[in-house]
């Protein structure tokens, strides 16, 4: 069957979070599946640097106001089309920030035309390829549906939700622009407290809704953890599951990875800890080293991390940091290190390779997250042998098993788990930590199920496929 996915990222042409690896990963995870899944993409300069030559497959002047081509091209593995809109992508900055760190101005209409060059290929405008079903990540792709509507393609569409926080909205006086139906701007449609909400646009129109946890997918029903979209997800409760996103485990290997001295077990890792140390400027130590590799932004809960921090360097260990986002949270763990250089490391800036090397030095990978629809680094700490100490919420409950006297007895804890946005809990969690660590067998041996727990798409690619399925076989059969 053919699927369509639409992202506003992809890695590895174009990543600023999860986000990217999951839309990446997925078309190799299902391949076997019988699933040929084709990813629109904005054309990004990164993503036009990186295909090299493409195929024209059609052409509008006035895609939303803007003149457009949809091209072909095979990179990575992947098979992508690029909607290649000027005006709307060939711009410095991310794939949603001014160089000077602002949302676009025209974000609404840039991700509306994504949608719109979605519907467009539903309907019919690539010659010989048809998508069965599409695969909408997020509000960038949220709009879909409706233009599909409008355009009369009915293939059923699937909305994974990767992150609640953030809605798509924009003001109603944009209808015209973004052509959108006034119809729909209805309280059972997209409209959102007066304002368009492209996510809200995907999660009533959808025919099947997905979130990247079962955790998650339970909290997205309560006032806590919904966004103001509760009451919509538990409308529509019936059509959301919640299905665990894996990670590449290929291109996340600890006996393989370019990045790192390679290892297969936890005392295999001793080389790459020294190098980390050295290479953040951190002292010997009997402690264990921590690290976090984060956006940072409050979702993290990192400033809850910075309260906490005294339970783990009085004890002997040390943390170190790479991330970037928040401004007064860049400032603030920089000012911490910069008190604490023996004990304390922060890299501001992105690095995946530097990411890669972390893992495999650190003896434990914090996510102290206040929510957390999946999660992936701690997914990477468990492939490296660096134990997860993790919020107790969302993905991040559904990957770890906490190291309680049940699962230390039966000897299949793999890491430490505490309740969210607490700076006690996670003070207990830090020197829970510390008191592992010091029983070096022990802290093997959980190292050792760490790196042995299954992190891939094995479990989950099938609950994707029979998703599909099932949706293109209702279509079919549908008079
Ligand atoms: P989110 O998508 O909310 O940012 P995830 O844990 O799902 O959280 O995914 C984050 C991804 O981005 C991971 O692959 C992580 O390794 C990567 N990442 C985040 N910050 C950095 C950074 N500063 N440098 C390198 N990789 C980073
Ligand atoms: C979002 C979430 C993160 C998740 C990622 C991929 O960015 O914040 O928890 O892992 O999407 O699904």
């Amino acid at each position: 069957r053919n699927i369509l996915a639409v992202a506003s990222e992809c890695a590895p042409m174009v990543k600023t979070g999860g986000l990217a690896d999951v839309v990446g990963a997925l078309p190799h995870a299902l391949a076997p599946h019988d699933l040929k899944i084709r990813t629109l993409i904005p054309g990004y300069p990164a993503v036009m640097a990186q295909i090299g030559k493409a195929k024209p497959l059609f052409t509008r002047k006035d895609l939303l106001g803007h003149p457009a081509r949809i091209l072909a091209a095979k990179c990575h593995g992947l098979d992508l089309l690029i909607l290649d809109a000027p005006a709307l992508f060939a711009r410095g900055g991310t794939p949603y920030l001014d160089e000077s760190g602002k949302d676009w101005r025209d974000n609404d209409l840039r991700f509306a035309a994504l949608s719109f060059a979605a519907a467009e290929i539903a309907a019919g405008a690539v010659k010989d390829w048809r998508p069965d079903v599409l695969h909408l990540h997020d509000w960038q792709a949220g709009l879909t549906p409706v233009y599909m509507q409008e355009m009369g393609a009915t293939q059923p569409c699937v909305m994974t939700i990767h992150n609640m926080a953030f809605h798509g909205l924009t003001s109603r006086n944009r209808l015209k622009s973004l052509r959108l139906p006034a119809s729909g701007f209805d309280i059972d449609g997209f409209e959102y407290y007066g304002h368009i909400s492209a996510l809200k646009a995907g999660l009533t129109m959808a025919q099947a809704l997905t979130t990247v946890s079962p955790t998650y997918a339970q909290e997205l029903m309560t006032p806590e953890f919904g966004m103001g979209l509760d009451g919509v997800i538990r409308a529509r409760a019936g059509a959301l599951t919640g299905i665990l996103n894996g990670i590449d485990t290929n291109l996340w290997c600890p006996q393989s990875d370019p990045a790192i001295k390679p290892f297969s077990s936890p005392a295999g890792k001793a080389r790459n800890t020294q190098a980390l140390r050295a290479e953040f400027g951190l002292a010997d130590s009997d402690g264990p080293l921590a690290v976090v590799v984060s956006r940072l932004s409050d979702q993290k809960g990192l400033d809850l991390l910075l309260q906490a921090l005294p339970a783990l360097i009085g004890r002997g260990g040390q943390l170190a940091l790479l991330g970037s986002g928040d401004r007064q949270l860049e400032h603030a763990w920089l000012t911490a290190a910069a008190a604490n250089p023996q004990h304390i490391g922060v890299r501001i800036g992105y690095d995946d390779a530097l990411s890669r090397r972390m893992f495999a030095g650190a003896d434990a990978v914090l996510v102290p997250s206040r929510f957390e629809p999946c999660g992936l680094t701690q997914l990477y700490g468990l492939r490296y042998g660096a134990l997860p100490v993790v919020a107790r919420t969302g993905g991040l409950a559904d990957t770890v098993i906490h190291a309680n006297a049940a699962a230390l007895a039966t000897k299949c804890a793999t890491g430490i788990t505490h309740k969210p946005d607490s700076v006690p809990a996670l003070t207990a969690a830090l020197t829970q930590l510390c008191t592992l660590y010091a029983d070096q067998p022990l802290f093997q041996r959980l190292q050792g199920n760490a790196m042995t727990q299954p992190v891939g798409w094995e479990a989950s690619a099938p609950l994707y496929a029979a998703l599909f399925n099932r949706l293109a076989t209702d279509a079919q059969e549908a008079p």
